[in-house]
């Protein structure tokens, strides 16, 4: 049942995308002081060693933020402090990974929860939902210390309603599932579907892998019908499909509500990283959004 391990995947390319949009959406949301509650309905371990066993084995850091890390420009934009023409939402999520690197050596991968944690003020609530075991303990002792933040071991998706609405009636929430579950695409847009209807203003950032299957080709479509006001879809794609079928093309992050300069900074930042990032000709970067 709970096969899946972040730690495999940790800082791929579908990562880098997810932690650029999270970043900059909540970079936008604290430029204003009333507090904002963060909600990831599905955690993961908080921080991932990539030279441990589970992350070298695939090595799919090597083709995400190792490559990036990799690169002159960006380099030159985490020492110098310039962006230069590395996008300036990338740079940031650079130096978010630099911070836990800080000799410069790669060793660490940030997850969504401690990357929130750098951005938050110390009063904005965490509620964090992880369901594996040892993923769990590692999160509970990353965020023992930290304030009004609540670490549960629980299904994400059946829980979101329960932290909904937030007292500050400001929150974002990530939901981020494996999908190694065929449930979890109809589980995504039940649970949005709920939480809407408890918390209609929240800012919801849900991501999706691009794969040959129908299921994944159809989830955005049903976002998109879904939602009920401003929304804003981006897909990364990096890699060729393979022959026999399986296999990540790319990934999407659907927001809905985004925050104003959210989109913009996505259509400075997407065919960037589809150039830093595509293989074998096949990067591409698609944005839509829709105002009502
Ligand atoms: C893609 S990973 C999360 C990565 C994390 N959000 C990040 O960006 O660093 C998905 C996580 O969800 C956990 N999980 C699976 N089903 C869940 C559920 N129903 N509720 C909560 N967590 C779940 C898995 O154990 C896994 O750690």
């Amino acid at each position: 049942m709970l096969a899946y391990r972040h730690a495999f995947h940790a800082g791929n390319p579908a990562d880098v995308l997810k932690h650029v949009v999270l970043l900059r959406a909540l970079q936008l949301l604290l430029a204003k002081p009333k507090p904002l509650s963060y909600v990831d309905t599905h955690a993961g371990a908080g921080s991932y060693q990539l030279g441990e066993r589970m992350s070298q084995r695939l090595a799919e850091y090597m083709d995400g933020v190792g490559r990036l890390w990799q690169r002159e420009d960006v380099q030159h934009a985490l020492l110098d402090g310039t962006a230069g023409r590395v996008p300036e939402a990338v740079v940031d999520y650079l130096r978010a990974v630099l911070a836990l690197n800080p000799d410069g050596s790669l060793r660490v991968a940030p997850g969504s929860p401690l990357l929130a944690a750098g951005l938050l003020r110390a009063d904005d609530p965490m509620r964090l939902f992880e369901l594996h075991p040892a993923d769990f303990r590692a999160l509970q002792s990353t965020f023992a210390r930290r304030r009004q933040t609540t670490v549960r071991q629980a299904d994400g998706f059946a829980e979101l309603r329960s932290v909904l609405p937030p007292a500050s009636r400001r929150a974002l929430v990530l939901i981020d599932p494996s999908y190694e579950l065929d449930a979890d695409y109809t589980r995504v847009l039940a649970s949005l579907r709920d939480a809407l209807e408890r918390f209609a203003t929240g800012v919801y950032l849900v991501w999706y892998p691009l794969l040959q299957s129908l299921e994944s080709q159809r989830l955005s479509r049903r976002l998109r019908a879904l939602a009920p006001g401003a929304w804003m879809d981006a897909q990364l794609w990096t890699a060729p499909p393979r022959a026999d079928g399986f296999g990540l093309m790319g990934s999407g992050m659907f927001v809905l509500n985004p925050p104003f300069g959210l989109p913009q900074a996505l259509r400075e930042a997407g065919p960037w990283l589809a150039e830093a990032l595509g293989q074998e000709g096949a990067g591409r970067f698609a944005l839509d959004a829709h105002t009502p």
